[in-house]
């Protein structure tokens, strides 16, 4: 079985600081820094490209896991493997060839990972999941921090865990995480867990350490 993992969500820190705050929060134990790219289209907010993840790079040894909430991805995968990003999601919905989505990731030399709406059935993952090296189960509808878990996503997560079965798929989960959400999600079977506004709520480097491993015991 996989390793928990915490992956902050840099959508909740002072973007007027970004480098510090990835360097703060790699101190603070982050296992993953993570990236939410959106475009104003496939969602209904704007938040930072390649460039800005490029300009981070060289603040953090930590993987960076690009969630790319954008529609189209295919033409911009290269620009963000390029930028430094070691995992590279794709969101299911945000295009007809999915397929094709994860063979360029593959073939950029990255992790390749999918990415489910709430409202989007587990099935769309059936013929993709040897291409694949992570699933991660949306818990609000993206676009904002800051939301609440749906609750009925928790079947979900379970549902993803026994599709995955014995591949070494890591299966991430998104969205109003947070010390009291996560047991439930981890019980479910989720191993990485993607949390903003619980993290960066703190308002110092000790704050954040004490978030991260608060919900790597819980
Ligand atoms: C939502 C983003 C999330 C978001 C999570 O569209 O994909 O990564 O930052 O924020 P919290 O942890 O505040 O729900
Ligand atoms: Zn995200």
């Amino acid at each position: 079985t996989l390793p928990i993992r915490i992956a902050p969500s840099v959508l909740a820190a002072d973007f007027a600081k970004l480098g510090q705050e990835v360097k703060d929060v790699t101190e603070a134990g982050a296992d993953w820094i993570h990236l939410d790219v959106m475009d104003g289209h496939f969602v209904p907010n704007i938040s930072f490209g390649a460039d800005v993840i490029k300009a981070l790079r060289p603040y953090t040894t930590a993987t960076f896991d690009c969630h790319l909430m954008i529609s189209p991805a295919d033409p911009y995968l290269e620009a963000f493997a390029k930028a430094g990003c070691d995992r590279i999601t794709v969101h299911a919905e945000a295009g007809v060839h999915l397929h094709r989505s994860l063979q360029t990731i593959r073939h950029l030399g990255k992790k390749v990972g999918v990415t489910l709406n709430p409202a989007t059935p587990l099935s769309v993952l059936e013929n993709v999941l040897d291409d694949i090296d992570l699933i991660l189960i949306m818990s609000v509808n993206p676009g904002f921090g800051g939301q609440k878990f749906i609750p009925a996503m928790a079947d979900k997560i379970r549902s993803a865990k026994s599709l995955i079965g014995d591949r070494p798929i890591e299966l991430e989960v998104d969205g109003g995480v947070s010390v009291e959400t996560a047991p439930l999600i981890t019980a479910s079977g989720a191993n990485v867990l993607v949390a903003g506004s619980a993290i960066f709520k703190g308002e110092s480097v000790d704050a954040y350490r004490q978030t991260v491993g608060d919900l790597r015991a819980a």
